[in-house]
Parts: C-alpha cells; structure tokens; sequence
C-alpha cells in the first residue's frame, strides 16, 4: 500500500501531492466551521454506489448555499483521477465543499473544494461478533439532513464516551432517538421487524442499502422510534459507509436482547457484503 506521502488530492482546481493540500486561513471552514462533505468507500478502484454519493453531496451544497465548482460530470472525472493515481485497495474518498475565503469572516464566496482518498480500515471480524456498548446523549444535530462538517457535540462527547467504556453516543431528543455522529441507527423488534428513524437524520446511503436488503427478508418500518423500545429491542445496530454494519449488545447500562449480536443484524451484514462484492465485480468486467 503505498504510504500517504506518494497519494494525490484535489485542492482547488488542481491535482497535487496529498502534502501540499490546503487552504488559506480566511477558508470560512475554518473561521466558522461552514461547509459540507460527502464520504465514499472506494473498493477495488470501484467507488461503491457513487450515484447516491454525489447527489447527497449537491443536495448538502444547494441546501447551505454552496455552489459547487465542477459539475457532477467533472467531479466524477477528479474521482476517477484519483482512483487511477493513488492505487489503494480499499480507501475513502472524501469531498469537501467549504465557505470560500471570505472577506468580513462571515459571509461565503465562492465555495472551495477539496478531495482526498486515503486508505480506510473497516471493522475487524473480532469488533463485529462481539459488538459494541453505546451511551445516549440528549441531542439532535443542527440541519440533519444535510452531511455538513460541524461534529462539535460529537467530538466534545469523546471523553464522556471513554469514561462511560462505550464506542458511540447515540443521539435522543426528548426520548426520541435520531441517529449517531457518524452512523444511523436500527432496531429489530421482537417479532422480527427492522425499525430505523425517520426524521432528524442524515439519510444514510448504508441506511438506504440496509433498509433495502432487509425488506427482501423481513417487515421494515421508518417511523420514530423512542428510547423505552430501544431498551427493549431483540437487535441493534448501527449503519454506516465506513462501519457497514455494527451490532450493539448495550445501550447505556441495559444489555440488549441476550448481550451478544443479533442473528438478524450478523445476516444484513452478510447481505450488505455480498452486495458490495456483486457491485465490484460487475465494474471489474
Ligand atoms: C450524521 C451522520 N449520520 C449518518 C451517517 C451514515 O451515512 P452513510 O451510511 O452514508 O455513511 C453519517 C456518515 O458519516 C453521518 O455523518
């Protein structure tokens, strides 16, 4: 895997070297942490359901006022660049749109944007079978719905999570519960039917896929979901593009269902793998 140092990034308007990647301090990402993302998990040199990707990117952008730079037939060409030069097996592109250097500190110009791919972990086998504790945190993010940069509540939460000895914060306002930092958030019930949020999330392209999969097994449901249900679900788990599938065998002092991952979510993950697979290799043809 070749180190970070010989890997290229996209810095307004140019490909350089990854280490000569920035952005002037006047960037109102930095003086007011103002702009959006977009995450995708490229596999093989197949950036995986790309499609989903990029439109949740414009549709951040237009929903902060952000226009971006390159059309959407240019980005996928900066993508594909990317993927050619880098050479990495399994890497995270991520694309960055920010408030632009702006004069006063306050008001946006015209938006920068960066892209980056760096090599990505998923999570072992080990974390996966035996799943992880979660805290709650009464909270709901700004404008859910859109993917911006600004993870200050979770970030801030990190040592309370460390001291609590679990490896997410899962978000509830007044009891209902919405989605994690960085992941959405499922349910099974105990007859067997798999439950997400519906409002006050990003609309996750995991999400998305796993909701999908699971209706071709199982009854789905999107609707609110309330702390009390959580405590007495079968299963949970949590979804996102770096983490796939994760189980959680404890919220807050409760064990969930028996305290070991959940047959329902240990089958979607499978589910999920298999289809991430056929998509790679379709592309390798
Ligand atoms: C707030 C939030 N919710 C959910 C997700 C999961 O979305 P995806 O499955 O597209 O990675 C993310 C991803 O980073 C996120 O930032």
């Amino acid at each position: 895997m070749p180190s970070n140092d010989k890997l290229f990034a996209y810095n307004l308007g140019q490909i350089v070297p990854l280490s000569e990647a920035r952005l002037h301090v006047s960037d109102l990402s930095v003086q007011r942490g103002y702009g959006v993302f977009d995450f995708v998990k490229v596999q093989q040199g197949c950036p995986l359901f790309l499609d989903d990707y990029l439109n949740r990117f414009f549709q951040s952008a237009q929903l902060m006022h952000l226009e971006l730079p390159l059309s959407r037939e240019e980005l996928q060409q900066v993508i594909a660049k990317l993927i050619d030069l880098n050479q990495l097996p399994e890497a995270g592109m991520k694309m960055i749109l920010t408030g632009g250097y702006s004069e006063d500190g306050f008001t946006p110009m015209n938006p920068n944007l960066l892209i980056t791919q760096l090599p990505l972990t998923l999570p072992s086998a080990e974390k996966v079978a035996k799943g992880i504790p979660i805290m709650t945190h009464d909270y709901v993010r700004e404008v859910p719905e859109v993917k911006t940069i600004n993870y200050s509540m979770g970030i801030r939460l990190l040592q309370e999570q460390k001291a609590s000895g679990t490896e997410e914060v899962l978000y509830a306002k007044n009891g209902v519960v919405s989605e994690f930092p960085r992941c959405n958030f499922f349910l099974v019930t105990q007859d067997n039917t798999v439950v997400t949020p519906a409002k006050n999330i990003l609309k996750g392209i995991t999400r998305k896929n796993v909701l999908t999969l699971a209706g071709h097994r199982y009854k789905t449901e999107v609707r609110d979901i309330r702390l009390e249900e959580v405590l007495q679900a079968k299963e949970c788990f949590l979804t996102s593009t770096t983490k796939r599938i994760l189980p959680i065998v404890r919220v807050d002092d409760v064990l969930i269902g028996t305290g070991t991952p959940g047959k329902i979510s240990l089958q979607l993950l499978q589910d999920l793998v298999e289809l991430e697979e056929k998509m790679v290799s379709a592309t390798a043809k």
